[in-house]
């Protein structure tokens, strides 16, 4: 494994749509490695294969604060939004020290693909939905600050981060 470099607001790469997988090689199992290995490293709850830039419909999330229990979505797709939203800053590992107030759904189901390419669904409540809908956002090119109510303001220390309402 092996961390990547992750790409910054500005770079084309974040702005393109990524193409669906259609079989999981060696080369995309060590991508998703070594993006897992790159969130934990950067601290992120989530990363898309184009912040690595890979075009490729793959995202990574751990919202768990405690234990490593990585979720792999290959060609995710969003099944359900509720209709409750949530209201509350986002950050993004290609927007280095930036937060911004962004409003997702409360609860999402999804359905992906993990690792050997076994369909399944997911349920996401809160911050896993908030994950869930920021880094599919990334496969459609899509940058949380185009979603931003209000300015783009500095983040604050960690502890002080209010992740949701
Ligand atoms: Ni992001």
């Amino acid at each position: 494994m092996a961390l990547r470099n992750i790409r910054e607001i500005g770079d084309r790469v974040l702005e393109k749509t990524c193409r669906p997988v259609a079989e999981v090689t060696p080369k995309i199992v060590d991508l998703v490695n070594d993006m897992v290995e790159t969130m934990y490293e950067a601290n992120g709850v989530g990363l898309a294969a184009p912040q690595v830039g890979i075009l490729k419909r793959i995202v990574v999330i751990d919202v768990d604060p405690v234990e490593a229990n990585p979720i792999i979505m290959i060609n995710p797709e969003i099944l359900e939004v509720s209709e409750e939203t949530q209201t509350g800053d986002e950050g993004c590992l290609s927007v280095p020290g930036k937060a911004g107030q962004v409003t997702r759904p409360m609860k999402v189901k999804a359905r992906a693909q993990d690792i050997n390419m076994e369909t399944y669904e997911i349920e996401g409540e809160g911050l896993l939905a908030r994950a869930i809908c920021h880094e599919l956002d990334h496969l459609d090119g899509i940058l949380y600050v185009t979603k931003v109510e209000g300015e783009l303001h500095g983040m604050e220390a960690p502890e002080d981060v209010e992740i949701e309402d």
